[in-house]
């Protein structure tokens, strides 16, 4: 099997097997400091949705695959990205370039394939092609454009970055990417000592679903609803309500959920105990990548508003494990927990969320409420919230109803 990956740091296990023991043995968990109010009109306005998309989505890195989806020089994939056409290609020096898939003749979208491996792309419309660098390299009846230097004819360039073998871009062509600065040190650190770069690409699923995004991303960041929309499936293998959460820089935090097995442990030394088997931690980068690392494999999770419709959005789910499967028995473990995974996912919790996404519109309600025990859907939120203040915050929430800006002291309260 896979086992031999490296493992949470030894400091961070200890430090959340003190607080897991003192929650189970006190019957508590993490709590914010109050409740959340949230405005409705987030899940379902057409106005503020697109200055979401505008001021959240476009201005931070997106994670549009894995490095192993694109191991050699030439290997290119397309990808839809909020609506946006992006194709990203490996140099031959090794590094990543990614660029709009629209060709700068007369905008036709360049390459049609979802990946492959190649020397150059031609446009299907007229056959301009270019270099996998982007340069412009032929054009046919050429004597037509004359008047234009082809050095500015290249494909549109966007940022990219690849860390912890994830690839991030920037729908903004010229703004800077670095992701271990975005991140910031600590997490940085911290998923540098699993290896995610280690690790292949073995499922992966995208899914265009009625509701929108953060009706998805609340019911990935939610340990409270366990026992009861899952109760035959993964709810009798967790601790339903008891969780970690710190947050470890502005847009960043960790999420660990703890597993019934902890019960036989919890009475234990934390200094001596082995955490691993007992957690699933998640690694919240926000706007919308989530990590979930399990005993022996990892999920990242990217759930993005759809180009225009703020009650649909677009999720995609990868299954990673260190090696692709060779025996029948590794295969059959990574059927169980992917099957598992998905009927969790589409039909448990989208069930609801589809539900949710058509009703709540409808109904008169003006907010929902975030409870202390929900403190990740208020990280979110509150992130959320913040980074539209600069723009015009007041038109998506009512002034008598400011949000509690309680998720930046979230870390250690109990
Ligand atoms: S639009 Fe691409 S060659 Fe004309
Ligand atoms: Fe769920």
């Amino acid at each position: 099997m896979w086992y031999c990956r490296r493992t949470m740091q030894r400091h961070v296990q200890v430090e959340l097997a003190k607080r897991f023991f003192e929650y189970l043995n006190g019957r508590t968990t993490h709590y914010a400091e109050r409740e959340m109010q949230i405005p409705t009109a987030t899940y379902h306005d057409a106005g503020y949705a697109e200055r979401e998309r505008d001021v959240v989505f476009r201005a931070n890195p997106i994670v549009v695959a894995h490095s192993s989806e694109l191991p050699r020089s030439g290997d290119f994939l397309t990808r839809e990205v909020i609506g946006a056409p992006v194709l990203l290609v490996r140099q031959p020096t090794g590094r990543l370039k990614a660029f709009f898939n629209v060709c700068r003749h007369r905008g036709a979208k360049l390459e049609l394939d979802e990946k492959g491996c190649t020397h150059r792309f031609k446009c299907p419309y007229h056959a301009w092609s270019y270099n996998v660098d982007g340069s412009l390299r032929s054009i046919p009846f050429g004597e037509g454009f004359d008047g234009i230097d082809r050095s500015d004819y290249g494909l549109v360039e966007l940022p990219v970055d690849e860390r912890h073998g994830l690839i991030w871009v920037k729908l903004t062509p010229g703004d800077p990417l670095d992701i271990a600065q975005a991140i910031g040190a600590e997490m940085d650190a911290e998923l540098s000592s699993f290896e995610l770069d280690r690790y292949t690409l073995v499922r992966e699923a995208t899914y265009e679903e009625p509701m929108n995004w953060k009706v998805v991303a609340d019911g990935f960041l939610d340990p409270y609803h366990l026992q009861f929309v899952h109760p035959t499936t993964v709810g009798p293998f967790f601790n339903t309500n008891v969780y970690t959460l710190d947050v470890l820089g502005p847009n960043v935090a960790r999420l660990v959920v703890s597993r019934r097995s902890m019960h036989t442990v919890k009475d234990q030394d934390p200094e001596e105990v082995d955490l691993m088997p007992h957690i699933i931690s998640n690694y919240i980068l926000l706007p919308n990548t989530f990590v979930a690392v399990e005993p022996e494999h990892f999920e990242v999770w990217t759930i993005s508003p759809h180009a225009t419709d703020p009650g649909r959005s677009v999720t995609t789910i990868r299954f990673l494990l260190r090696s692709p499967p060779t025996t029948e028995r590794e295969e059959q473990y990574l059927e169980k927990n992917w099957n598992l995974l998905i009927h969790t996912v589409v039909d448990e919790d989208w069930g609801v969320g589809r539900a949710l996404q058509k009703g709540l519109p409808q109904s008169a309600m003006t907010r929902t409420l975030a409870g202390r025990n929900e403190a990740p859907i208020q990280f979110l939120h509150g992130h959320l919230a913040e980074q539209l203040s600069g723009d015009d915050a007041d038109n998506m929430a009512p002034a008598d109803a400011p949000y509690p800006r309680t998720y930046g002291n979230l870390v250690g309260t109990a």
